[in-house]
Parts: structure tokens; C-alpha cells; sequence
């Protein structure tokens, strides 16, 4: 990067792959903006990053899911740091089951945490954006939202429509400087994973083309690439990174 490092606010940065990309983005010398949702383990995981180094990394407790919350969220970033210019919505939870077991609450928490809280984000951080004529934003959907997966009608629902919100956003913000995306990871190695029965998750593993699931890194390189400045024509695209489980 050759200009000023813009601030960058990773949303679920506290989590396996958000982690992985913080410290991606801390190491090409952003200012990084961590959020989190879990205020003990933020703090301890700020302390880990800072053993190791990592001094341009801060958090944010702001609730995504809460308009008026997120709001105040980027006005603190912006008064500490200044404003948001790359964001990388990386927050997401899991609450899988049958649709005919799944509960409307179910329903209701992974789309408000998945995808409502990706329209206040972006809603948030935007007139900043659009002020100063540069803005990168990458949302981490999943494979799940390509091909729809059993037990996970919510969340396939949730990062499909991320990716209908990417494409919009992108249409109307590609003259001002912006650009937005989609990056699709497949199964990668983190405790969400791991909360899948071992022997589905052995099955899922068994049919994944290149035999392993992904690093947090292998995405987190991908999420530097395209909110690098250099990256400005490519706007309104999806990624997949999956090790060739879905070629869509
Ligand atoms: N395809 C077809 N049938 C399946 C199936 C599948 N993939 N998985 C389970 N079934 C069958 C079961 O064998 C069972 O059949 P019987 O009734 O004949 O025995 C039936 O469907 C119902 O199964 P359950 O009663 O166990 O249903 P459940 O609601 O209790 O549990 C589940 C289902 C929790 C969804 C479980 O299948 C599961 O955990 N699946 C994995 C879901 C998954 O991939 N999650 C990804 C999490 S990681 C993530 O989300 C990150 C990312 O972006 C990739």
C-alpha cells in the first residue's frame, strides 16, 4: 500500500476468521477496529494480540444489530481513529436445525445478526465513504449462501441476501469511489465448524475437492486484496474460497 493505511472495521473480528483477518490487515498497517460481541474474551483476545505485537489493532462493543448502537459505534471509531474506510462485515452465528424444528427466535437471530446487522453497518459508515471518495467494503458470506445447506435454511437465507445487498450497494456507490463485495468462504478450520457432529463434519470434509478445510489466513488474504486501493474495478463480485466444494 502506498498511501495512508485507512481505518478498517471488521465486524466479528473477534472470531476465528475475523482474527485472522485483523491481524492480516494490522500487519499491511491499517488501523484495525476489532468488533465483538462477548466483552470478557474481547479483552483477552486484545491482550493476546497485543503480546504478540500487534499495537494498530482496538476494539469496538458496538451491537450490530442495533441501528442507533451501530451509529454511535462509528462515531466513536471515527472521534478515536477516524472515519471507516474499509469494512469487512465478519460477524455471523449459527443456529442450525430442520426448517420444520427451527423456531421463529431461530430464524429471527440469524437473520438480524447475519444480515440485518450488514445493512447498519453499511448504512453506518456510508455518508464518510461517499465524503471522501473511497470506501472498500467486503462482505464474508458463505458457500452456504451459493448452494443452500441442510439444517441451515436461516443462514443460507442470511448470506444469500448479503450478496443481493453487495450487488445493490455496488451499483449505486461504483461512481464515488467504492467498491463492495462478497467473499464466500467454504468450511474452515474454526470452532464454528466444530460444532457440527464429527461425523457429518468428517463427511463434509470427505467431499470437499482438496481433502481439508480452509485456514482463517487463505481467506484472510483474499479480504487484504480486495480492500486494497488497487483493487478499485472489481465491484459488486462474489469470491469463493472453498477448495472447490462449490463451483457455482
Ligand atoms: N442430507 C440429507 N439428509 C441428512 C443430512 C444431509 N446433509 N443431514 C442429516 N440428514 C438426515 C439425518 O440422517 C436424519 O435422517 P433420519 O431421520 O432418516 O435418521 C434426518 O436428516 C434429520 O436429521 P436430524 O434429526 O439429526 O436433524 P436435526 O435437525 O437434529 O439436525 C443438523 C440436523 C443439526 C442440521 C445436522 O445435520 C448438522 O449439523 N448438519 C450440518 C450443518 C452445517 O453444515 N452447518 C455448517 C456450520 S459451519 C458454517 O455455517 C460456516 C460456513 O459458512 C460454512
Amino acid at each position: 500500500m502506498t498511501q495512508t493505511a485507512p481505518v478498517a472495521w471488521v465486524t466479528g473480528g473477534t472470531g476465528g476468521i475475523g482474527t485472522a483477518i485483523c491481524r492480516a490487515m494490522a500487519k499491511e498497517g491499517y488501523q484495525v477496529v476489532a468488533g465483538y460481541h462477548n466483552p470478557e474474551k474481547a479483552k483477552h483476545w486484545l491482550e493476546e494480540q497485543r503480546a504478540e505485537g500487534f499495537e494498530n489493532i482496538a476494539l469496538s462493543g458496538a451491537n450490530l444489530i442495533d441501528y442507533e448502537d451501530c451509529e454511535a459505534g462509528v462515531r466513536e471509531i471515527r472521534d478515536k481513529f477516524g472515519p471507516v474506510g474499509v469494512l469487512v462485515n465478519c460477524a455471523g452465528i449459527t443456529r442450525d436445525t430442520t426448517l420444520k424444528k427451527m423456531s421463529p427466535e431461530q430464524w429471527g437471530e440469524v437473520i438480524n445478526c447475519n444480515l440485518n446487522s450488514v445493512f447498519n453497518t453499511c448504512r453506518c459508515v456510508l455518508e464518510d465513504m461517499l465524503e471522501s471518495g473511497y470506501g472498500r467494503i467486503v462482505n464474508i458470506s458463505s458457500i452456504n449462501g451459493r448452494k443452500g445447506q441442510f439444517g441451515q435454511a436461516n443462514y443460507a437465507a442470511a448470506k444469500a441476501g448479503m450478496h443481493g445487498l453487495t450487488m445493490s450497494l455496488a451499483q449505486e456507490t461504483a461512481t464515488k469511489g467504492i467498491t463492495v463485495n462478497t467473499l464466500s468462504p467454504g468450511y474452515i478450520a474454526t470452532d464454528m465448524i466444530m460444532k457440527i457432529p464429527e461425523k457429518i463434519r468428517e463427511s463434509i470434509r470427505e467431499g470437499i475437492p482438496v481433502k481439508r478445510f480452509g485456514e482463517p489466513e487463505e481467506i484472510a488474504r483474499a479480504v487484504c486484496f480486495l480492500a486494497d486501493r488497487d483493487s478499485g474495478f472489481i465491484t459488486g463480485a462474489n469470491l469463493d474460497i472453498n477448495g472447490g466444494q462449490f463451483m457455482g
